[in-house]
């Protein structure tokens, strides 16, 4: 069985987990949601631990607990992520993620970019900044926390723009990626458009 390694990459909420979470469901494929790897950093982090060190010291069970997808440990996930060692002591574990004989989904920033430039397929899922917001506002608040969309447009506008002009893996396209704009789309929709890609690239 050919091992395929599929690469989801975009800015905050713009729905990859969930398109991730589903195509990975859908093939049988394994999925690694990247960002928890820099918000388990970014926990230790707040918990006093210098970044390089939390990053080298990362275990399993420091990807547990609902507190990493709160706003705090988002904001210091997008910290800690600019720091170029602090990537380098993460991409062996993806790498090897991503080589599952069984295949893979990783999503993240620089998948298709810097972690799997030769994967069979890449996306990069956007939504326009407001109805993002709206997204993560709905999760945050099933969750029980008590934040305003002001607030939520805010914390994501400001880890995109770090995000985007760090020097190290910045979130952007690769060239060879396809574009999903899920603006308009319900997750339904979404999920079939990107399933519907790695059909195509895997030769239907
Ligand atoms: O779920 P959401 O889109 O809000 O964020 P996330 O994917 O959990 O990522 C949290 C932060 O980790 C991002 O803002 C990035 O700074 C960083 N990150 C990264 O630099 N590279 C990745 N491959 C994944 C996440």
């Amino acid at each position: 069985m050919i091992s395929t390694t599929v690469a989801i990459d975009g800015p905050a909420a713009s729905g990859k987990g969930t398109v991730s979470k589903a195509v990975a469901a859908h093939f049988g494929f394994a999925h690694l949601d990247t960002g928890l790897l820099y918000r388990a950093v970014g926990r230790r982090v707040l918990n006093g631990e210098d970044p390089v060190a939390a990053a080298r010291a990362l275990v399993a069970g420091d990807l547990e607990g609902e507190d990493l997808r709160g706003p705090a440990v988002g904001q210091e996930a997008s910290k800690v992520a600019a720091i170029p060692e602090v990537r380098e002591a993460l991409v062996d574990f993806q790498r090897a993620f991503a080589a599952r004989s069984g295949g893979a989904v990783l999503d993240g920033r620089d998948i298709g970019t810097v972690i799997c430039p030769e994967a069979a397929v890449k996306l990069f899922v956007i939504a326009s900044d407001d109805v993002r917001a709206g997204r993560r506002w709905t999760e945050l608040r099933e969750r029980g926390l008590e934040v305003t969309r002001e607030e939520v447009l805010e914390d994501l506008r400001a880890r995109d723009r770090r995000d985007s002009e760090r020097a190290s893996a910045p979130l952007r396209p690769a060239e060879d990626a396809v574009v999903l704009d899920t603006t308009r789309m319900s997750i339904d929709e979404a999920v079939a458009a990107a399933i519907a890609h790695v059909e195509a690239a895997r030769g239907g």
